[in-house]
């Protein structure tokens, strides 16, 4: 791509154009695919490990899918980790995860719908067309990182299987396989790793279902080859390396639920008023800023994605449903 690098004494477009009405003149440029060359999107695509197969994504036009905070680093998001198959130290599925094999694989879909099925993961990718999302994640032990993800809306998939009247939730189980994931062999959990949505959260545009981040295809770690990303949600409920989605009629309990209840709760949004019975989660330490005089960040209520996702729980008791 050629970057044409503005003269010294030519004015940038910040300084013609109010900071506010560039931006949303970007983000509607970034639907065409035009705003790659911008110099705002240039400050935010950070680069991969350059080690991995590219997986590039246009810039998305949905609302929220791009927040302007600064990227953590390649190297902390793909080395302070937790995907408890693999261990449960933040760096041993860095060490670790390198015995996951990724091909062949395949994602099972089934339960209330019209047309379930196997995707083979080669056929998934092509389903739809793969765009970058920007997102925050936080995760309920009080840090965050700042994501640059690969994928498409997992609702892309969803119509495609035409769920029924009866499909009220969607459960998603990952990889269980003690040959590859030594983590297995522990009983943190109860494997597989389930997770589940109910089915308004599910078709929600903001959740994605990843395959890359950084411009690359996922590093075993981050939960290769297909994962599933809830920017909205603790970041436990994004379940990794997916090889199953059934559409149910009753809630799911998920793993987390099930090994304690009283902690996690099905919903799991982000919420700075509703403390973990361990953590506060009033705020949070951005991955990559822990310096001396580091100040942790506020929290914010569903992660700052409130004007997304609010009407979602409308009338919700959020203290109970947590
Ligand atoms: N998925 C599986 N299969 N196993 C896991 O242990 N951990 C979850 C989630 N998905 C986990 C998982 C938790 S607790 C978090 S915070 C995120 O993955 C971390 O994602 P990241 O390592 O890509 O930042």
């Amino acid at each position: 791509m050629l970057i044409r690098i503005p003269a010294p004494h030519e004015p940038v477009s910040s300084e013609i154009t109010p900071r506010a009405v560039y931006l949303n003149r970007r983000t509607a440029l970034a639907g065409l695919g035009l705003a790659a060359a911008s110099p705002l999107a240039l400050a935010q695509s950070a680069p991969g490990g350059g080690k991995l197969a590219k997986l590039p994504g246009a810039r998305s036009a949905a609302a929220g899918a791009v927040v302007l905070d600064k990227p953590t680093s390649y190297a902390d998001a793909s080395s302070y980790n937790n995907f408890y198959e693999f261990g449960t130290d933040k760096s041993d599925p860095a060490a670790r995860a390198h015995t996951l094999k990724t091909r062949p694989w395949t994602v099972v879909i089934e339960g209330e719908c019209a047309k379930p099925g196997r995707y083979d993961i080669d056929a998934l990718l092509k389903l739809s067309a793969m765009e970058e999302r920007i997102y925050r994640l936080r995760c309920v032990e009080g840090w965050s990182m700042v994501i640059p993800w690969v994928g498409y809306s997992l609702s892309e998939l969803i119509k495609r299987a035409e769920p029924t009247g009866k499909a009220k939730f969607v459960e998603f189980t990952t990889l269980a396989d003690r040959a590859q994931m030594p983590g297995l062999r522990s009983g943190v959990l109860d494997w597989p790793y389930v997770e589940a949505l109910r089915m308004d959260e599910a078709m929600h545009p903001l959740a994605l279902l990843t395959f890359g981040m950084y411009g690359e295809v996922l590093p075993n770690q981050n939960g290769a080859p297909v994962r599933i990303v809830l920017p909205w949600k603790y970041g436990f409920k994004s379940a990794k390396s997916i090889v199953k989605i059934r559409f149910v009629e009753k809630q799911p309990v998920s793993s987390w639920e099930q090994s304690a209840p009283q902690e996690y709760g099905f919903y799991s949004n982000v919420n700075p008023g509703v403390a973990h019975p361990r953590w506060s989660q009033a705020s949070e330490r951005r991955i990559g800023e822990d310096g001396l005089f580091a100040k942790k960040r506020p929290t914010l209520m569903f992660n700052g994605y409130e004007a997304q996702v609010g009407q979602l729980y409308a009338g919700m008791d959020l203290k109970r449903n947590f």
